[in-house]
């Protein structure tokens, strides 16, 4: 772990305001999110936003290193987490750590995340001790998801609170710095924020979180469906439609390309 990430993860942890977190997929994204807010993930949800997948479960760990990779270009001020997707860490802790070495050194990132609690609890700690810094990810976990159905809120039985309970005990205890909580009842959120002794980040969790996190395309507008814990501060769909109609009512009156824009 290079002294900037330690730097930086620091900084994050002893943040006493609300923690900003949003996702990025390409260098771009990258530069103009960078140094504006505290974190900021790779996510798998790629998968989804980029690919068109339904799931996560289908990116590829050389899929994450590529974005990855791109985003680390522009990426100097905020924490730089990269998703270790599905299949790529909870069978071993060898094969688990070869990963993650993999990412870090690849793409350039401060931490990776996974999805877990009690069940990967070795797996985090193989990663810590290694010092590689690990978010973890309870609640509901888009990497179990199988079916549409699968996105719903967790937690809302006496059972499954427990056992989102025990996953973040878990997490903490294995060294994780931070967790991400998706989409569990408000009280549950609550609840999880007290007890914690790590930042919790939530996603359709509550405002007790000690931060929270969107996925950027969600909160521009580009999608005409979302999840309830989407807030759209923009409609960029409907900007982009409007620019392209222009384009294409200047193409075809002859307005494009003017003087400035031909050699
Ligand atoms: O993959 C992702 O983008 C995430 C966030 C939505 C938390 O896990």
């Amino acid at each position: 772990m290079g002294i900037e990430t330690i730097k930086k993860i620091t900084k994050f942890c002893n943040t006493k305001r609300p923690l900003v977190c949003l996702t990025a997929y390409t260098r771009y994204m990258g530069e103009i999110l960078d140094g504006n807010c505290d974190l900021i993930l790779v996510g798998d949800s790629l998968s989804m936003v980029i690919y068109g997948n339904n799931f996560t479960k289908n990116v590829t760990l050389q899929t994450m290193i590529n974005h990855g990779k791109a985003v680390g270009l522009a990426v100097k001020k905020s924490v730089l987490v990269v998703d270790m997707p599905k299949g790529t860490y909870e069978t071993s802790s060898k094969i688990a750590l070869k990963n993650a070495k993999k990412i870090m050194r690849e793409t350039n990132c401060d931490a990776v995340k996974v999805e877990g609690g009690l069940k990967i609890k070795k797996i985090i700690k193989t990663l810590v001790k290694n010092k590689i810094p690990v978010m973890g990810h309870i609640g509901l976990m888009p990497q179990q998801a199988n079916k549409l159905s699968d996105y719903k809120v967790k937690g809302r039985s006496e059972k499954e609170e427990k056992s989102i309970i025990n996953d973040l005990v878990a997490v903490q205890e294995s060294g994780a710095f931070s967790v991400v909580i998706e989409s569990v009842p408000r009280a549950l959120a609550d609840k999880l924020s007290k007890i914690s002794t790590i930042k919790t980040i939530g996603i359709g969790a509550s405002k007790q979180c000690d931060g929270q996190v969107l996925v950027t395309e969600d909160l521009l507008g580009y999608f005409t469906k979302t999840a309830k814990f989407v807030k759209q501060y923009d409609d960029i769909r409907g900007r982009i439609l409007r620019s392209v109609h222009k384009f294409k009512s200047d193409i075809i009156k002859r307005k494009f390309p003017t003087e400035k824009n031909i050699y």
